[in-house]
């Protein structure tokens, strides 16, 4: 097998060692059955990269339709994955080829290459992946518990009316964060609710609204519309599971992604140049789901993971996130909250996200995000990719000056991950928005009424939502901004 390296509009033929600039395979070559090249190539999307190519199975896969269209053609090779059957074809020739080459497969099959063992994670993130196999309604009754302590869940009401800005802002990175765990993305899509910006507005300005509903009133009333709103919603979650998980649905939800649902392919990928930007810096993630452990859909560890969603950044970086005067007590009471929603969402205790003091779930969020959340976001895919454009671009229509780029470049920095391909990616006006966003929040929200204004427009930006698209919401779920 003969491998050449282009220089330019040089061509030479080198050995199957080192190719300094980009790889490009003979196509006459790939036919032996002895065929077995390791490639190690750059490419000025995905940077320094090793391929193998091995036997009959090789030839079999490259000959597939455009694939081996594309590798006659060379150059383009990498991007050949286009064809979900021809990637699944490749997968098991050449284990390298799937974790650079496949950005379009499920991120179930990605998943194999690296693992975190169970035995590595703490005793009480151990516990929660207990919950993987339990359904997510545990049918707790939705009555106050014994734990709950009210004075402390009124605290954290009220963090949720002094930081509610602060809190939308670290609700919109975590969904780009939950995007990336295809058990969670894989509903999203099929459901179809948030899969185009003015879907992902509607759907998202929803979820805004049903939580200020459980803040501004009393969950633990039955009477009260507030626990009304959140019984509804376990509903809402009850149903969508038993259709998830059903015979007739479960292989499609299993294979749901956005090329099905007719949407376009990026232009300029993102996921790829993040792939590899993080790469390197990834650990080990943990093995959540596989071909003999299939995921249950809304599992009692998915509605753990997404309470992690809905306050893991601002509990742990809530400077970031522009909360300058949190207190001790205040993320105390916000974890206290999320603990007693995440009750009467159905939740057994055991597996309460929000189950211990705020250090103990501080300390929870950052193993999560180190071991679940970061090596998923190394396998970022165009349908994460996809949705989390749908999710900036509707959400843009509602707060100006947000994009998914900046907003991940955002993300990134508060994670600590370095993403120099993925910023090399990005464009002036979304750099800019960048730099806005971080010295709104990083300075600017330090200054004594600065969140109460954005918080002031946050909740017209809700009301002229609500007033523009008065089907989206009926009346009796229309939230009215007076007592937050
Ligand atoms: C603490 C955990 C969770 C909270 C607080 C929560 C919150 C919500 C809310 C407020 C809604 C109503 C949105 C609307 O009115 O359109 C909703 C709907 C929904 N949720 Fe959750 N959710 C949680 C966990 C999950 C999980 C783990 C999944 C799994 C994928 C999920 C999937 C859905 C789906 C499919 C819907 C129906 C709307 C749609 O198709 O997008 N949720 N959720």
């Amino acid at each position: 097998m003969k491998m050449f390296c282009s220089a330019g509009s040089e061509a030479c033929e080198i050995g199957p060692t080192e190719c300094p600039v980009l790889a490009r395979l003979h196509p006459k070559g790939i036919g032996s059955p002895e065929c077995s090249v390791l490639a190690r190539f750059t490419h000025k999307d995905i940077g320094d990269n090793e391929l193998t190519f091995s036997g009959q199975n090789c030839w079999n896969s490259l000959r597939n339709s455009s694939c081996s269209e594309r590798f006659g053609d060379n150059e383009k090779y990498i991007m050949c994955n286009n064809n979900n059957n021809c990637s699944a074809d490749i997968n098991r020739s050449g284990k390298n080829m799937e974790a650079v080459c496949n950005g379009y497969t499920s991120q179930q099959e990605a998943s194999s290459v690296k693992d975190f063992s169970t035995e590595e994670a703490s005793p009480r993130l151990k516990e929660l992946l207990e919950g993987l196999n339990e359904p997510g309604d545990s049918r707790n009754p939705p009555a106050r518990p014994e734990w709950l302590d009210r004075e402390l869940f009124d605290r954290g009401r009220k963090f949720y009316q002094k930081f509610l800005f602060c809190i939308f802002f670290s609700d919109l990175l975590s969904l780009l964060m939950a995007f990336s765990l295809s058990r969670i993305l894989r509903p999203l899509i099929y459901t179809e609710r948030s899969d185009t910006p003015t879907r992902a507005l509607r759907r998202y300005v929803s979820t805004i609204l049903h939580i200020i509903t459980w803040f501004s009133g009393d969950v633990w009333d039955p009477n009260d519309r507030a626990h009304k709103d959140i019984l509804h919603v376990r509903n809402i979650h009850k149903n969508s599971a038993d259709v998830f998980n059903s015979s007739e649905n479960y292989d499609q939800v299993q294979r749901a992604n956005v090329r099905e649902k007719g949407h376009a392919e990026p232009k300029c990928p993102f996921s790829q140049a993040l792939r590899q930007d993080l790469q390197a810096q990834a650990p080990k993630g943990l093995r959540l789901e596989s071909r003999d452990n299939p995921p249950l859909y809304i599992s009692q560890w998915d509605m753990a993971l997404t309470q992690y969603c809905f306050l893991g950044l601002i509990l742990s970086y809530p400077n970031r996130m522009g909360a300058w005067r949190a207190t001790k007590e205040d993320l105390e009471g916000f974890v206290h909250f999320w603990r007693g929603i995440g009750w009467l969402l159905g939740i057994e205790d055991k597996y309460n996200f929000c189950k211990g003091t705020a250090a103990e779930t501080k300390a929870l969020c950052k193993e999560v995000e180190r071991f679940v959340i970061v090596p998923s976001l190394s396998r970022s895919s165009w349908d994460n990719e996809h949705m989390s454009f749908s999710l900036m671009d509707g959400i843009n229509m509602m707060v100006p000056g947000l994009s998914y780029p900046a907003m991940f470049r955002f993300l990134a920095d508060t994670l600590g991950l370095s993403v120099p391909l993925f910023v090399r990616n990005t464009s002036l006006k979304h750099t800019v928005q960048y730099w806005v966003m971080r010295l709104l929040l990083h300075f600017a929200f330090w200054i004594p009424g600065v969140v109460y204004f954005f918080n002031l427009l946050l909740k017209l930006s809700l009301r002229i939502v609500q007033e523009k698209h008065p089907g989206w919401f009926p009346e009796s779920r229309k939230v009215i901004f007076t007592n937050t």
